[in-house]
């Protein structure tokens, strides 16, 4: 159907198209896998792996604004030793390229985490999450400070020879320190951006929406803010992004390439419409071929301003 090459390198790893799923919003992949075939999917990040279990925030830990989905869920996960024994059997089947999202509370789970998954050989990645707003004793405390993104991403470094994309924060005053700062700890690449931090309340009970009172805002509301961080760090550091926020069609894909995104990750868009990625690749292919791009490599970082 067509001779364009879609693959792109984000440092050493390599996808055969920039399309790919953002973390938590796929679970392991199996909770979309009846909707859309995962095979033809970039890259699949799983939902943020801890070294325990964690059941995460207490209900109510999603509510959907008229502009954009809040969730505080806190990262629930199964644990690390569960991940390996029942989720990574399933996604080694699929074909797709598996990119292991590691959230953590100290640095030393950050490295601990990383250095049991290494051994794993269907993990061809990691995107460390230093920037989860819903989580007090990890997340934004770890995401708000350069220096502390600097340890871990140099820590984590020294444990894996597989690419480690650094997952940023939004809610930050300059998000190109912390990619220059990942880039000078030997990551691979960036992904921009989390959630940004907001709330609702319910105006006849006063009291907030999500039990947590503040949540991670996504969806199409974000992609503007998104887009910005992805422009701040190509305008000012040489290191492969990977732009996330409020994607919702192809032409959203190819507008973050432009800004400098090499590869891009579909979220909250997929609890609409979970075929949404299959169909960004297909619309992306269509521009390349309207426009005359056969190598959609090219298009990155191609603003003119
Ligand atoms: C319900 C939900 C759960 C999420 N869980 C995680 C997570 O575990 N780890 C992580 O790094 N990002 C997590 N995210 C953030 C997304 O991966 C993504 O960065 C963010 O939602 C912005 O993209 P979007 O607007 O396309 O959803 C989560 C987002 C949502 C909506």
């Amino acid at each position: 159907m067509n001779s364009i090459d879609l693959s792109v390198k984000i440092g050493s790893l390599e996808l055969n198209n920039p399309v790919m799923l953002a973390s938590g919003t796929v679970g392991y992949g199996n909770e979309i896998s009846e909707f859309t075939n995962l095979s033809r999917i970039g890259g699949i990040v799983t939902k943020s792996v801890s070294l325990k279990p964690r059941k995460g925030n207490p209900p109510n830990r999603i509510f959907e604004t008229s502009s954009g989905m809040l969730n505080a869920i806190g990262l629930a996960n199964v644990g690390l030793e569960e991940f390996i024994k029942t989720k990574i059997p399933f996604l080694k089947e699929i074909g797709s390229t598996l990119i292991c999202n590691i959230a953590a509370s100290t640095i030393e789970e950050y490295v601990e985490c990383t250095r049991t998954l290494d051994s794993e050989n269907t993990v061809k990645a990691f995107e460390i999450n230093v920037s989860c707003p819903n989580v007090k004793d990890g997340g934004l405390i770890f995401g708000n400070d350069v220096n502390n993104v600097r340890r871990i991403t140099e820590k984590v470094r020294a444990v894996t020879d597989k690419p480690i994309i650094i997952k940023l924060s939004p809610n930050t005053a300059s998000i190109k320190d912390f990619a220059q700062a990942a880039k000078d700890e030997g990551a691979d690449a960036v992904s921009a951006i989390n959630t940004l931090v907001g709330t609702a309340f319910d105006i006849y009970t006063k009291k907030p929406r999500i039990k947590n009172i503040t949540g991670g805002l996504s969806g199409p509301a974000i992609k503007p803010v998104a887009l910005a961080k992805v422009l701040e760090i190509s305008r000012n550091v040489d290191i492969p992004i990977i732009g996330i926020g409020g994607i919702a069609n192809w032409k959203d894909a190819v507008e973050f390439m432009i800004c400098g995104a090499t590869a891009i990750q579909i979220g909250t868009i997929n609890f609409i419409n979970p075929n949404a990625s299959i169909e960004i690749i297909e619309g992306i292919i269509q521009y390349c071929q309207e426009t005359s791009i056969t190598k959609i490599s090219d298009l990155v970082g191609t603003y003119s301003i």
